[in-house]
């Protein structure tokens, strides 16, 4: 869709690209640590600098304890994280639990890890589910769960009830929980984010991943982390050592120093600020009939693109971009068959372009 979109010109709400402006303290870190000489390969777990930062921070934001020297390996973004622990902890064969709608890289890495992914179905606009649908995922091979929340690429927030739920089934069936939580400082309406490890009772059995591409917008920086026990975090290292051998060392000085200097109501500003375009662009949707769910997290929203009368999701992603001139990812991209009345925008833009993009979906609309 990306190069879809920039052969017509439009307006890319497709990628989560985040273009909103880096930190000016992360930027200036960036800098120093270049011309400090920071240019040789790391720890393959990451600078002391950074791995510190984070335990403080995991401790006091999401009351997580880490020992920064055993429990926390540096990764080239979460999705490295994801890799490195999906090709570490499991085999070939084993199944993997995802929730649908799912980010599709989690999918999809998981195949290519030979791991066998089965799928929990949540429905609009709640995006509840039962411990019916739990078990009926199960699997003989099944030995891991992952969680997203906030939820890409319908918003959810998984409430401590919830979580406190699938703790209790993976730990009947004895499962991993991996859980992405790049989204973890974009929360919306008052909703409260809760770690999964903050259940003691799973802290054990659970591997963390977060990522500064979407807090600091250094989507390309590739700099995120796994936490986990030191037995799940010292194959997640060797991993990430065999795949990697480390992720760029300027760049975690410079995550280093923003996580350490950037006061906490940087991240309620920066929630605020996400809350506004999400209200701005559920608004505009709202208005040219492509209905969104409000999503409560993350930023993204799922519209419903009914109002087109066209077959598949991937018909009604391109007319959007062809007739009004914004990408969007078809909705069938985020489920194992499904979501073909569905399209994904991501709003996580500058003021101008997505002001630009719901003026042309105010003009589409009109022209109808
Ligand atoms: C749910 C989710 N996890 C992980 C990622 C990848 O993040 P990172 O840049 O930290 O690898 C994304 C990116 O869009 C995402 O939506």
């Amino acid at each position: 869709m990306t190069r879809a979109c920039v052969a017509v010109g439009g307006v890319n709400m497709g990628q989560g690209i985040c273009d909103t402006p880096t930190p000016a303290v992360v930027k200036d870190a960036a800098k120093a640590a270049i011309d400090a000489g920071h240019s040789t390969y790391t720890r393959f777990d990451g600078v002391p600098e950074l791995r510190t930062a984070l335990a403080e921070r995991l401790l006091a934001h999401n009351g997580l304890r880490f020992d920064a020297e055993s429990e926390i390996v540096v990764t080239l973004g979460s999705a490295g994280a994801y890799i490195c622990a999906l090709n570490a902890l499991l085999d070939p064969g084993d199944g993997i639990i995802l929730f649908e709608p799912f980010y599709g890289y989690h999918l999809n890495a998981a195949r290519v890890a030979g791991v066998v992914p089965s799928t929990v179905r949540l429905e609009a606009p709640a995006f509840a589910f039962d411990d019916a649908a739990l078990r009926s995922a199960l699997r003989p091979n099944t030995k891991a769960i992952l969680v997203n929340t906030p939820m890409n690429p319908c918003g959810k927030v998984f409430t401590r009830a919830e979580l406190e739920r699938v703790a209790d089934f993976a730990i009947e069936h004895d499962l991993l929980i991996f859980t992405d939580e790049v989204y973890e400082y974009l929360v919306y309406d008052g909703a409260e984010h809760v770690s999964v490890a903050s259940i003691d009772r799973v802290a054990d059995r659970t591997v963390t991943m977060g990522s500064y591409s979407k807090t600091f917008s250094i989507t390309g920086w590739r700099i995120g982390f796994a936490a986990a026990p030191a037995a799940l975090a010292e194959p997640i290292g060797l991993m990430n050592d065999l795949n990697y051998i480390c992720a760029a060392a300027p760049l975690q000085h410079a995550v280093a120093a923003g996580v350490r200097q950037l006061p906490r109501g940087y991240y309620s500003d920066l929630a605020a600020e996400y809350q506004a375009k999400r209200d701005q662009f559920c608004g505009v949707l709202t208005e040219v009939g492509l209905t969104p769910v409000v999503p409560q997290g993350a930023y993204y929203v799922l519209a419903d693109v009914s109002s087109l009368g066209l077959a598949t999701a991937k018909e009604a992603a391109m007319t959007l971009l062809r007739d009004a001139g914004v990408a969007s990812i078809a909705g069938s991209a985020f489920y194992d068959g499904g979501g073909e009345q569905l399209t994904r925008f991501c709003y996580a833009k500058s003021t101008a372009d997505l002001d630009r993009a719901c003026e042309q979906l105010r003009r589409w609309a009109a022209r109808r």
